[in-house]
């Protein structure tokens, strides 16, 4: 089936929807994306990923493009033309096109880009119930991560370091060996007594949406959450390790740099928080 992708203000055929060479997030990554999940054809925690999005973009001084309903109509019709019923919508505001210069041009309107995909939900459901395999390397971002840029380059080389060891995730540490987050994902353990928890992201991480359903949900399922960051070492110790995200919800890991974690197979915790989460994120969906 043929794909669509809305492009300032136009919706193209996927193949030939394209940006400007001097786009400036093509020059200097100097723009910001979300990517929200779909369920029966609608939007995931539509609400938090706007205003994550809308922070985001004040945050660079890039301009709000454009209205949360206008922008709400273009995410539900690529939907709509991609007809995607379960997967992910993917939206990119840059500061705009402008000739080469680092500072900001002036006068430029952001350039919009929105794609949607179809994903098999019952792969991550497979790989969920066996548990995913972990790595860990140093943490080599800048000091914004909780800016949602698209310049993921450390981003990408943790992830290709997983892949390249058979694994799903990196999970990345600060120069104290403390666990920051997933190269694509927020990072929680169940400690060796028994504790949730998950690092403050007052620190240096991008605060996930996931994450914040997330500690809603352990809260109304009675767990107890501490906002603590941990060490490789903690985590290679704790009884469950997990990762959270709109485009994985929650995913356990049942190893970690090839040690085991717990007993090799996904703990009682994050089962049951996958479950409740995409129990509400479906029940909710907008
Ligand atoms: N990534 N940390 C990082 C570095 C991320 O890139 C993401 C999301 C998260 C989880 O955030 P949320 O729960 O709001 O999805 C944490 C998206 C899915 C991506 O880059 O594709």
């Amino acid at each position: 089936m043929s794909r669509v992708a809305y492009v300032n203000g136009v919706y193209q055929p996927h193949g030939q929807a394209v940006i400007h060479v001097e786009d400036r997030g093509f020059q200097f990554a100097d723009g910001v994306y979300e990517v929200w999940s779909v369920f029966e054809g609608r939007l995931a925690d539509f609400d938090g990923h706007l205003t994550r999005l809308k922070r985001s973009l004040t945050e660079l001084k890039i301009d709000i493009p454009m209205s949360d309903g206008a922008l709400s109509r273009v995410l539900a019709e690529t939907i709509r033309r991609n007809r995607v019923r379960t997967g992910i919508v993917y939206l990119q505001v840059t500061r705009g096109t402008a000739s080469r210069d680092h500072a900001f041009p002036r006068d430029v309107a952001p350039s919009v880009v929105v794609t949607a995909r179809t994903i098999d939900l019952n792969k991550g459901e497979a790989l969920a119930r066996t548990g995913a395999a972990g790595v860990t390397q140093p943490d080599i971002r800048w000091g914004r991560c909780d800016i949602k840029t698209v310049g993921l380059l450390p981003n990408v080389l943790a992830k290709q370091a997983a892949r390249e060891k058979g694994a799903y995730e990196c999970l990345m540490f600060d120069e104290m060996g403390l666990v920051t987050e997933g190269s694509s994902t927020n990072a929680w353990i169940v400690d060796e007594h028994g504790k949730l928890r998950t690092r403050d992201a007052q620190a240096n991480i991008l605060k996930g949406i996931t994450r914040m359903a997330l500690m809603k949900l352990a809260e109304s399922e009675g767990i107890e959450l501490e906002e603590r960051a941990f060490t490789v070492e903690e985590a290679k110790r704790a009884r469950e390790v997990f990762v959270t995200a709109a485009s994985s919800f929650v995913m356990p890991l049942v190893s970690l740099d090839g040690a085991r974690i717990g007993d090799g197979r996904p703990g009682p915790i994050a089962t049951r928080l996958r479950d409740v989460y995409l129990e509400q994120a479906r029940r909710e969906a907008i």
